[in-house]
């Protein structure tokens, strides 16, 4: 296990994802029942970006730091909750700055000094349990949840050539113990193929409700470069493809280089 997060805290694909994931989570909590939110690969949950690994690669700098400067309406909701937050929130933070009193987050994260961190960070903090394990078996551990609702942020390092293989394996088994779930699969596109394999995989299993919310920064045309991610979301909450869209666009309008694109796919149907 190599990577760290805290090099890449608050670069451009972080920051698509907790734009999106803000506004599923809000969604969900349109109805009053609780619900349970489950961050499988967690990270440590709080970064500080102005110092250590973050400095050390300056990724944030264009990501995060551009749009905090750009002040888009249409991002409004998540730069008030980044300012709001102080130190830059990961998954975890976001959540449980969202969280009510009724909903829970589990958190899970497998590289033993960044699940310390993680547990220091969120120590005694109500409705949040934080767990030293492998985001994958958690999936089978705590679906389905008593709550009956849950959302399930699968946020993956992709560090190794076969994680979308043992993404898609394990997403089906989670998907086959809990079918009501609303689970959010954050990918890298590097290049098209290892991703329209992904899509095949689920639609070959027949999972209904599934759609693509994309970011290229630019066209995937070199492999060595992440040149954009997407969040895959088995049953999306009512109306988010819509409200996903104009978040996109200004994400485009702020971090896009000649020949970038922003969109929702819809990948099966209802
Ligand atoms: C992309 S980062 C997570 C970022 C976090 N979700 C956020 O948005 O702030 C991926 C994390 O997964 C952890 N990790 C790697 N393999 C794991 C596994 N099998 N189970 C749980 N965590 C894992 C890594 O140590 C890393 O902290």
């Amino acid at each position: 296990m190599n990577y760290r997060h805290a090099f890449h805290a608050g670069n451009f694909a972080d920051c698509v994802k907790h734009a999106l994931f803000i506004q599923l989570l809000r969604a969900m909590q349109r109805k009053d029942k609780p619900l349970l939110v489950l961050d499988t690969h967690a990270g440590i949950g709080r970064y500080d970006l102005s110092s250590g690994p973050a400095e050390k690669t300056g990724e944030w700098r264009e990501g995060i730091s551009k749009i905090l400067a750009a002040r888009d309406p249409a991002l409004a909701d998540y730069t008030a909750l980044i300012e709001q937050l102080g130190l830059y929130p990961g998954s975890p933070a976001i959540a449980t700055a969202l969280l009510r009193p009724t909903d829970r987050l589990v958190a899970c994260e497998l590289h033993p000094e960044d699940a310390a961190a993680l547990r220091r960070n969120f120590q005694g903090t109500p409705g949040v349990a934080v767990h030293e394990r492998d985001g994958y078996e958690a999936l089978r551990a705590f679906l389905p949840p008593p709550e009956k609702r849950g959302l399930i942020l699968i946020d993956p390092p992709f560090e190794r050539p076969d994680e979308f293989a043992t993404l898609a394996k394990n997403l089906l088994t989670a998907y086959a113990k809990f079918k009501t779930g609303v689970y959010v699969v954050w990918y890298p596109i590097k290049h098209r193929a290892p991703v329209r394999a992904f899509f095949e995989t689920l639609q070959l299993a027949n999972v209904r409700d599934v759609i693509a919310a994309e970011f290229l920064r630019r066209p995937a045309l070199d492999p060595a470069r992440l040149n954009g991610c997407g969040l895959l979301v088995i049953n999306p909450p009512y109306g988010f493809a819509e409200t996903a869209l104009p978040v996109l666009h200004a994400l485009e309008s702020i971090l896009g280089e000649p020949g970038s694109t922003a969109g929702v796919e819809r990948i099966t149907d209802e």
